[in-house]
């Protein structure tokens, strides 16, 4: 059987899920792939850090050069958080005629035109289905299986860490308490305060945007509230109203124009979005030709996200790069011609 040499960097929740599922279940990527996909190098910052998986000898280095410099490996999962090293090590991938595949949305959101632009120039893909939604498969729906339709509006519930606080909120635990058990299951980003004030669902929904409008808004120029401005109260309050809240993320045509926006919204108890709790996401979709279309899923989470990174690097191990990032191509050969404000 054919190998495709692989290299992971950065080995925490969502790194060590991918390794978990390339080394136990190599299986499953030669059914789809017809090659193996075969871990060769894994990159961490600290080599004595615990890592919950087991490691082949000789796998796990603290050099990135050990990836950048081997020509035999030709995909490579960018699992790092935030912005720097994580944008230098990308741009270095793909220079280094690597393709990549990421999950890190902070990046896409600040650094996407200048990441899709040199992979563009390198003949290189970065596939980022986790970006969005963890295990949902969204980017790919919305890239692809949607191209037929004008979509019209999106709702979303974008962030696993806010739902799951709001969640044990209406259980009567409180709000300090939630956000302590969401970062020690994995949900949270390194830094809370980026799920909690919105703007990890700022930078999710402009993502979303762009896919499916073509829209180039900037995360920061979404308008965005989080769930830090609530209290336990609130909860209660809406629950005795027959409501519930939800941090929601909404993409709308509305006169012509595309309005964005993030923030806590009272929901129908019964409703569909209102009962999404704990980790899970939601997106509803409305477009003209098909009509509503509702996703759901766990949108954190260790395996759920690896699932979403391992589909990624299967397909692009076969060259069927995803079609999500030819759509991006073709929007951003487009002049910018909306803003949050402004469509
Ligand atoms: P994490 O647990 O904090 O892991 C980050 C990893 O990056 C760690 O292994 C760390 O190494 C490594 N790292 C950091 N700086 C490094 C450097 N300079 N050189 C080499 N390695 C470095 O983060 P995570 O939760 O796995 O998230 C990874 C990415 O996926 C983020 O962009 C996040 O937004 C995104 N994401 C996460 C989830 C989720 O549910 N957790 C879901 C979807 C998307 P050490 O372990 O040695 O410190
Ligand atoms: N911290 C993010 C969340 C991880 O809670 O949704 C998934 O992107």
């Amino acid at each position: 059987m054919e190998k495709t040499k692989v290299g992971i960097i950065g080995l925490g929740t969502v790194g060590t899920g991918v390794a978990q599922l390339l080394l136990d279940h190599g299986d499953r990527t030669a059914r789809h792939a017809g090659r193996v996909l075969w871990l060769e190098k894994a990159v961490v910052r600290d080599l004595k850090k615990h890592r919950d998986c087991d490691l082949p000898q000789g796998i796990l280095t603290d050099n990135v050069d050990e990836v950048i410099n081997d020509p035999e490996i030709q995909v490579v999962a960018q699992l790092i958080g935030g912005i720097e090293p994580a944008r230098t090590i990308m741009l270095r991938l793909l220079k280094a005629g690597k393709d990549v595949v990421t999950a890190n949305k902070a990046l896409l959101a600040e650094h996407g035109a200048e990441i899709f632009d040199a992979a563009r120039e390198l003949g290189r893909s970065v596939a980022f289905e986790a970006s969005v939604a963890g295990g949902i498969p969204i980017i790919a729906n919305i890239g692809q299986c949607l191209s037929a339709n004008q979509v019209s509006s999106l709702h979303g519930i974008l962030n696993g860490t806010s739902n799951f606080i709001l969640s044990r909120m209406q259980e009567g635990d409180d709000y300090a308490a939630a956000v302590a058990e969401a970062q020690r299951l994995g949900y949270a980003e390194a830094d809370p305060t980026m799920d909690v004030d919105g703007t990890d669902a700022a930078q999710k929904l402009s993502i979303l945007a762009h896919l499916a409008f073509g829209a180039r808004a900037h995360w920061k120029d979404i308008p965005c509230t989080g769930i830090d401005t609530l209290d336990v109260t609130d909860v209660e309050y809406a629950g005795e109203m027959g409501y519930k809240i939800k941090l929601l993320a909404v993409a709308e045509l509305v006169d012509g124009g595309l309005e964005l926006h993030v923030s806590p919204t009272l929901l129908k108890a019964g409703s569909p979005m209102a009962e999404v709790s704990g980790p899970f996401n939601a997106v509803r979709v409305d477009a003209d030709a098909v009509g509503r279309l509702m996703f759901y899923g766990p949108g954190a989470g260790q395996m759920p996200t690896a699932s979403a990174v391992v589909a990624d690097m299967i397909d692009t191990a076969v060259g069927r790069t995803k079609l999500t990032f030819q759509t991006l191509e073709l929007w951003s050969n487009r002049p910018a011609r909306v803003s949050a404000a402004d469509y």
